[in-house]
């Protein structure tokens, strides 16, 4: 705790002073000369004087800048407070492990804590003490870049790897050097994006954001993050850095969040253009009754904050509120004893992709990957002589996705250097065939590629969409592979059957076309620097896959927004028993459902399900429920599983949808033995928002199933009386 009286230093501060407290400057306005601070950013209007005392900076500089940053600002400003250095750490800071969306097909929230736990060292070590992470965006439609961030489709699934984050980076105590603040975004729904379409509109029933939308941040809020960040999008017409109803009434009033609030960049500056106030001054004062502590790159706390307390429209006593909240803040973090936190260039150099952090990172790629398809190719034997690398991903060190922190492309082990490490003795032949931009048309290559695959023992496919094709800003309308990979594939499994196909995407793809002639397909997602030896261990057995999708694989675009969890409507196609079966709720041209469902991946082993036992049928609001279910390894290699069980409020006065994930556990089980998993079922887990959005739940059948969506192995039924 701080030696000095944080009270008294608010309370000497003059308005100005205390306006740029509470704003967020890039860090392009300290590591650059004065000089070049021109073009977009000029309209900040900062002097000298202010960039010296603003209370925050974004962006990540590494261990020595941030030292010398800090040295600077508290010598330059008057009060002599630190800054809080915040940046983007989403899956790495300089050991890069798989993006999140692959991350959440681990279905293993203690892997995701360990490596939120390395990235914290890293980023604490490297300067920064807060990161805008987790991202908890509720997404069900692949067309939008920004899937990539999320966990996937799963409100549960979201929500238990979103605390996992806070508690790997946070730690019991952000005031330890091996720890780093988080902040949960974007509040509320940016995921719900109309179209797909970054940045676009948002219009969701209350209900709907209450039970799909909402619980996901909320359970990080529960697992005590610090720091919240709105959106940019508007919710039923209101952008959510201005949205009184969502920042106040339901974060503040309803849930209860203490922590401070920050704008997303330039939000407060782009309420003009949302056309919802004529001027920033007004917009700083929407943002600031809004509940919003920090301005993140807008000039309107900066410029107007002061006026507006001079002019009586906010009470003085206010804005201290907020600049004492981010003074205790600082003191949270230790930063007023300690300024430099953890940064230390030396240690920086030793721990930043280290061999311990890269042993974590390959652990991930290998736990994320998915086996979608698999007709008896994989995993290939290790004898293999010579082996056919094709395609763009073959020796591409461009696998660390989007949001990679401070990571580098060099730093990731391509395909080609993974499988040369598992087998330095192999022969292995390399070409591209083709590129992967939207405007890449050339076919060129293909005659060689195939050449190779038929002199080959064994064909890799490495195909997939650059990794700057997902994240922020970075919607799609087709997604299908881009350029002509479809093609280059076609002609590649035509002229050797032994081929297995690996992807490297962002967001699920369209699959429909390449999954009829490609024997086996592995999903890599974007896997971080570890990526390629991930890839040989899966490819040649050394390690068994067992990812389970964490988002589905539409069937064509045209399906988007998808999920697994859906309602029967009153006319579910093939379903109808009478004259209206003509009539189902259906695509005349693929059907609606996905070509691979969340929770869907395959393994080199087989599990059977045998039994589902539920120790009672009926449970009261006081009684707990005990699901054991049975399941074997009946293959012959050690694999991992998860088992998922699904739950169904058969009969509710709102329709309710066909599966819910209620649980899952992913468990280890040696060849031939099996295992039994239990889980617990209580009242709390069968309410649901009614009409009314009351989270009740109704007495009646519920249904609970265990598989995946539409594959369920095991069915039972049980009552709430
Ligand atoms: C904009 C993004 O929407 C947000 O996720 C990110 O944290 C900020 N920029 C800061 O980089």
């Amino acid at each position: 705790m701080a030696k000095i009286d944080l009270r008294a230093l608010v309370a000497q501060m003059t308005l100005e002073e205390k306006a740029d407290q509470l704003v967020q400057l890039a860090s392009i306005f300290y590591v650059k000369d004065k000089a070049e601070i021109t073009g977009p950013i000029n309209h900040f209007g900062l002097d000298d004087e202010s960039i010296a005392r603003v209370g925050t900076m974004l962006g990540g500089v590494g261990a020595e800048k941030a030292i010398e940053i800090q040295k600077a600002h508290m010598e330059g400003d008057r009060n002599h407070i630190p800054m809080v250095f915040m940046r983007d750490i989403i899956h790495g800071c300089y050991t890069v492990f798989p993006i999140p969306l692959a991350m959440g097909c681990s279905f293993d929230p203690q892997l995701m804590e360990d490596c939120s736990y390395m990235a914290a060292k890293e980023g604490s070590v490297s300067g920064s003490h807060v990161t805008f992470t987790p991202m908890v965006d509720y997404v069900r439609d692949a067309r939008w870049g920004r899937v990539m961030e999320t966990c996937g489709e799963d409100a549960k699934l979201n929500g238990i790897m979103g605390a996992a984050q806070v508690r790997g980076f946070q730690g019991d105590n952000i005031a330890d050097h091996d720890r780093l603040a988080t902040c949960v975004k974007h509040f509320a729904a940016y995921g719900g994006a109309e179209s797909g379409r970054d940045y676009n509109t948002v219009e969701i029933s209350e209900r709907t954001l209450r039970q799909f939308y909402f619980p996901a941040y909320k359970a990080c809020i529960d697992a005590g993050t610090k720091m919240l960040m709105p959106s940019f999008n508007t919710l039923n017409g209101i952008p959510s850095v201005a949205n009184k109803w969502l920042m106040n009434r339901v974060l503040r009033d309803e849930w209860g969040f203490d922590g401070l609030v920050i704008s997303d960049y330039n939000a407060i500056g782009e309420l003009i253009r949302h056309g919802i106030i004529g001027d920033l001054k007004d917009g700083a004062q929407l943002a600031f009754e809004s509940g919003c502590h920090i301005d993140m790159m807008s000039p309107a706390y900066h410029k107007h904050l002061a006026e507006l307390v001079n002019e009586g429209v906010i009470e003085e006593s206010k804005l201290d509120a907020y600049v004492l909240k981010f003074l205790e803040f600082k003191d949270e973090l230790g930063l007023f004893d300690d300024p430099y936190h953890g940064a230390d260039p030396v240690k920086q150099q030793e721990i930043c992709l280290c061999e311990e952090h890269r042993a974590l990172a390959r652990k991930a790629a290998e736990d994320s990957s998915v086996l979608l398809k698999n007709e008896g190719v994989l995993p290939f034997s290790k004898d293999v002589k010579k082996i056919a690398l094709i395609g763009p991903f073959a020796d591409n060190h461009a696998i660390k996705g989007a949001w990679a922190g401070s990571g580098e492309d060099k730093d990731c082990v391509t395909v080609r250097e993974g499988i040369a490490n598992l087998l330095p003795n192999a022969e292995i032949t390399v070409v591209t065939g083709c590129g992967m931009l939207l405007t890449d048309t050339d076919k060129s290559g293909f005659d060689e590629a195939v050449e190779a695959a038929k002199a080959a023992d064994a064909v890799i496919l490495c195909l997939g969409e650059p990794q700057n094709y997902s994240g922020e800003s970075c919607s799609r309308a087709d997604l299908r592979l881009t350029g002509v990979q479809e093609e280059l594939a076609r002609a590649v499994c035509a002229a050797n059957a032994n081929t297995a196909m690996l992807l490297f995407n962002g967001r699920p793809l369209v699959l429909s076309e390449i999954s009829k002639f490609t024997p086996a397909i592995l999903e890599m997602w974007m896997p971080g620097c570890e990526g390629g030896n991930a890839a040989a261990n899966l490819l040649f057995g050394e390690v068994n896959p067992s990812g389970k999708l964490s988002m589905s694989f539409p069937k064509a675009v045209g399906q988007c927004p998808i999920s697994y969890i859906y309602y029967n409507t009153g006319r579910p196609k093939g379903k109808a028993d009478d004259i209206f079966e003509m009539y189902g709720s259906d695509y005349i041209d693929c059907g609606v459902m996905p070509l691979y469902f969340f929770g869907e991946g395959l393994s080199y082993t087989n599990f059977v399900y045998e039994s589902m036992v539920l120790d009672k049928k009926e449970i009261d609001e006081n009684g707990e429920l005990t699901v054991s279910v049975t399941l074997r390894n009946a293959g012959e290699r050690d694999g991992k599983e998860v088992v998922q069980l699904y739950l169904r409020d058969l009969v509710s006065s709102t329709a309710r949808p066909m599966q819910e994930l209620v649980a899952f556990e992913k468990v280890f089980i040696p060849a031939g033995e099996s295992v039994t998993v239990e889980f617990k079922i209580t009242e709390p887990q069968l309410r649901y928002y009614n009409f009314d959005c009351e989270f009740v739940s109704e007495k009646g059948d519920f249904q609970l199933m265990v598989g995946y969506a539409n594959h369920f192995a095991l069915k039972d039924t049980f009552k709430l009386i």
